[in-house]
């Protein structure tokens, strides 16, 4: 083949990798100053930056086969393997040899970064700097036209030198953000300040709690199955259910139950007084009620507080709806008069010291194809129920909100975790939650039942496999891997990389 012709090959190639490393490069720093838009974005923009990259190395390898098959420069395998090597222009050469190196260990590192110590990866990632200016050194020195490129080189050095410089003023104001010495008290995301306007005992161990805006304002709106997460005074966040009127946009109200074995939360509800500010979020339903002809309402305990509402809801409406209601006491059973007063015959009070558990065969018996099944309650009635719809009432519509995952803590297992924007690298242990883990390095990640049934700790998850343990997934979102709630899920995959 005509020389001139490997020598376009090996200047084209060249320069395309030059160009494509220096888009990588600036890339690579508009994704870690964060510039480059929201987390849910993030997953393709590094998809992009690993595109172009091996976009680069791949005319790179076209422009070093076209020296060597070029007899004019005659460069052989080993001039450009080695620095200095070469009898033509050697130190021009060498810069790019070198730059060549350390692209390849780049590129080799990234394809091993979940198997490697993240260090190390780190380290070597940084080599970019380097690789990008010695290619442009190269660049200008080594071709027989460098001069053309001149003012290619000039613009690239300035973009890359100013966004380096920018980077490193963003990873310090990121520092003093998430230094351990100034711990962030979790807020509800888009919360807003509230206050206590009435506490009563509705039931034994169970405060209704009314809360307003405090500046007499309304509140959001709301629809039944819907829930709210409150800051507490502590800075605890809990998920309690909205159990008031949803035309009424001057108060929420939310039944909560004392749980002496809980995690606190429910106990300093209990301990509020009138007057206190706390901060809610903005109401969140992940319990819609849907329009079906027929419903059958199953509560159990302080389950009724979700359904509650929904019950107003179809009453209103004139649906038709039946109610089984358990507990452990008809003491302990919260709104049953409210309840009663739509009527007795449609309410059905199951009182567990009197009346053992509900009969939810005689309730499911009772009603017809396309009814509306909405359970909420603790973990053996649900179970319970799924257990008698998928046996024997196929044909009915199940709805169900859980309090807490179910998945067992023995199956747990030590892993990884890497949280991509902030750069760290973190080992989980098996008794440790990756909330807890992540929550070391980001400070105030948001979080609210630690349960894993609200979904507010979702975090988006850019490479591995997550083991989901929450009760918010359900069907075929279980086999979802681009997402993950860190308050009980784990991973399946040694590395889990978190887009944080
Ligand atoms: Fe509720 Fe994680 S905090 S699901």
């Amino acid at each position: 083949m005509d020389p001139q012709l490997w020598w376009y090959l090996a200047r084209v190639g060249g320069l395309m990798s030059w160009w494509l490393l220096s888009a990588t490069v600036v890339w690579g720093l508009l994704l870690s100053t964060r510039v480059t838009g929201p987390r849910a974005a993030a997953a393709r923009l590094y998809d992009l930056h690993r595109f172009l990259s091996g976009l680069a190395l791949a005319f790179l390898t076209v422009h070093m086969l076209a020296l060597v098959a070029d007899s004019w420069v005659d460069i052989g395998l080993l001039e450009l393997l080695v620095p200095f090597a070469s009898g033509y222009r050697p130190a021009a050469v060498a810069w790019g040899v070198i730059a060549f190196e350390l692209a390849a260990a780049i590129g080799v590192t990234s394809l091993l970064k979940t198997r490697i110590p993240h260090r190390w990866w780190r380290y070597v990632h940084t080599s970019a700097f380097p690789v990008f200016i010695l290619t442009t050194v190269h660049a200008l020195t080594a071709g027989t036209d460098a001069g053309t490129v001149r003012w290619t080189a000039l613009v690239l050095v300035a973009a890359i030198s100013f966004l380096s410089v920018y980077r490193l003023l963003a990873v310090r104001r990121t520092d003093d953000t998430v230094a351990p010495s100034a711990p962030v008290r979790p807020e509800p995301p888009d919360s807003r300040p509230v206050i206590v306007k009435r506490l009563r005992p509705v039931a034994d161990g169970v405060v209704l709690v009314e809360l307003a805006a405090t500046d007499g304002g309304l509140l959001p709106a709301w629809e039944p199955g819907a829930h709210i997460d409150l800051a507490l005074p502590s800075g605890r966040i809990r998920p309690y259910s909205l159990c008031g009127d949803p035309a009424d946009r001057t108060t929420y109200r939310i039944g909560v139950l004392n749980a002496p074995k809980g995690l606190g939360g429910s106990a300093e509800v209990h301990a509020l007084r009138t007057g206190r500010q706390l901060a809610v979020s903005r109401p969140l339903n992940r319990f819609p009620l849907v329009l079906a002809p027929h419903y059958l309402f199953i509560a159990g305990g302080i389950g009724i507080t979700a359904l509650l509402p929904m019950i107003h809801a179809a009453e209103a409406v004139g649906h038709d709806w039946r109610l089984l209601y358990g507990g452990r006491t008809r003491l302990s059973m919260a709104f049953t008069d409210e309840l009663l007063a739509l009527g007795t015959d449609r309410v059905h009070l199951v009182p567990q010291d009197t009346d053992g558990l509900p009969d939810l065969h005689t309730a499911l018996s009772k009603t017809t194809a396309g009814t509306a099944v909405y359970c909420c309650g603790p973990e053996p009635l649900i179970v319970a129920v799924e257990k008698a719809v998928t046996d024997g009432f196929p044909h009915r519509h199940l709805h169900i909100e859980r309090f807490a995952a179910t998945a067992k803590p023995s199956a747990a297992r030590a892993f990884q975790v890497e949280l991509r924007r902030t750069g760290s690298l973190l080992p989980v242990p098996a008794d440790r939650t990756l909330l807890d883990v992540i929550r070391q390095a980001v400070p105030g990640t948001p979080a609210s039942c630690e349960a894993g049934a609200c979904g507010t700790c979702a975090l988006r998850v850019l490479a591995g496999t997550p083991d989901h343990r929450d009760a918010v997934l359900t069907g075929p979102d279980r086999s979802r891997r681009d997402l993950i709630y860190p308050c009980v899920s784990r991973s399946h995959s040694p590395t889990l990389v978190i887009d944080l």
